[in-house]
């Protein structure tokens, strides 16, 4: 049967002009062209949005039975005059992985960076130490139960990296648990980060030359995997190392999206750029001729303020920087074992919060604008709300749109439709 969606309060539709490509700057925050007023229903079809329209037009063409809230001819639901906003879009995540390291919170506070926390044992080789040892089985209960977390707080779209394996069996095994995790809640997209720090026992070029010679073949011959990306950093891969992965993986099929200047300018961003990758993510210490250059090649700059957040550092400028010059930006979780949150809602009240961003900026940020680095990957567009467009939307507890982003540990969504289902 289908389904009528009614009693809306404003609806963030997002749908101005071509649906695939982001917006930047003012366009991000023009209500008239992105909101509907209240009075609007959506009518669903099979996972699909067939209608968007008045409230009336909708009952008198699909439900003229209506009465009392209920309808013999379509499955109804009442939005109970709350704002409605399309299906959040998590574009950077490290979803699988196990272990613990919040010890680690106290070697900071003593004055450790995350380098010199890392050259002693913590860091990303303390938890490829444990996620080696799990099975694929329990991976892939882990992942459900993160999945229902990111659910919870509104993600019906989420990419997910391996990179706590490092090794050729461990890397397979993350990116087989990831494609395992049942997609019934939300839509999940592989990317291989073989190349997120040096495993031990061997050096940096016997690793470089056993993901270009031995994972990325297997990656790319059973497609596990839609991106490569590389942890490009001062320490970990310079960008020669990059390059020459991102390269060989391009000459395979795999797009990139990459780990960029995230403690220090290194050039990163102007590397991705110049690459063609999707998105290039943290870049927080990028420079301002990086970031038009980014813009230029249509590479996402994607911003991870929770990371900076619990590593105890400035926000940065970055998404300012990008709003004032109508550069394209996205926001996402980064969840991984420092930074555990699965809530884009969280994620975009420190950008609304402490930064200034306008919430429907921000909003835009974590639905349209990552979803056009995501989309080429899917069915149908994701990110905003549109006839023929899939049914992921969700149901505010609030009147107001706004609300959405604040409330920081709490989730903002009363019910979430994912391809026109009750999750
Ligand atoms: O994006 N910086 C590289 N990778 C992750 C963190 C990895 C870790 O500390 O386990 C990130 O923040
Ligand atoms: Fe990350």
């Amino acid at each position: 049967m289908d389904l009528l969606l009614y009693n809306a309060g404003e609806i963030a539709t997002l749908s101005h002009g071509e649906v695939s490509k982001p917006l930047s700057g003012i366009e991000m925050v023009d209500r008239e062209k992105l909101v509907l007023d209240s009075g609007n229903a959506i009518l669903i079809s099979k996972g699909i949005i067939r209608k968007i329209s008045s409230q009336e037009e909708l009952i008198q063409e699909f439900a003229p039975d209506f009465s009392d809230g209920k309808s013999n001819l379509v499955d109804i639901i009442d939005a109970h005059g709350n704002a409605i906003i399309p299906g959040l879009v998590d574009c950077h995540t490290h979803l699988l992985w196990t272990g613990d390291r919040s010890n680690e919170m106290n070697m900071r506070q003593n004055g450790l960076s995350y380098q010199e926390i890392s050259i002693r044992g913590g860091g990303i080789s303390r938890t490829v130490e444990s996620t080696r040892s799990a099975t694929k089985k329990y991976l892939v209960n882990l992942g459900k139960h993160r999945i229902s977390q990111a659910s919870m707080n509104g993600t019906t779209t989420l990419e997910a990296k391996s990179g706590y394996g490092l090794s050729v069996e461990s890397e397979i095994k993350l990116l087989e648990a990831s494609s395992e995790i049942p997609q019934d809640k939300c839509n999940l997209l592989p990317t291989w980060l073989g190349a997120h720090d040096f495993p031990k026992g061997k050096s940096k070029d016997e690793y470089v030359e056993e993901l270009i010679s031995e994972q990325l073949p297997l990656v790319a011959e059973n497609k596990l995997a839609n991106w490569v990306d590389v942890f490009c950093e001062p320490g970990w891969y310079d960008l020669e190392q990059t390059e020459l992965i991102v390269k060989a993986s391009k000459e395979l099929g795999l797009k990139s999206r990459l780990h960029v200047d995230e403690f220090v300018d290194s050039n990163g961003l102007a590397l991705a750029a110049e690459l063609g990758s999707s998105s290039a993510d943290h870049v927080g210490f990028s420079n301002t001729e990086s970031r038009a250059k980014a813009h230029e090649s249509n590479t996402m700059q994607v911003f991870l303020p929770g990371t900076p957040y619990v590593l105890g550092k400035n926000l940065g400028d970055g998404i300012n920087e990008c709003i004032e010059n109508n550069w394209n930006f996205s926001l996402a979780t980064d969840f991984n074992p420092n930074c555990q949150t699965l809530s884009l809602p969280f994620v975009a009240s420190l950008a609304t919060h402490r930064l200034g961003i306008d919430p429907l900026a921000a909003l835009v940020a974590c639905t349209r604008n990552p979803a056009s680095t995501l989309n080429s990957e899917l069915k149908l567009n994701v990110g905003s709300i549109y006839e023929g467009g899939p049914a992921d939307i969700n149901i505010l507890k609030s009147e107001y749109l706004d609300y959405w982003c604040q409330t920081p540990g709490l989730s903002p969504i009363e019910k979430t439709l994912f391809s026109g289902s009750l999750v």
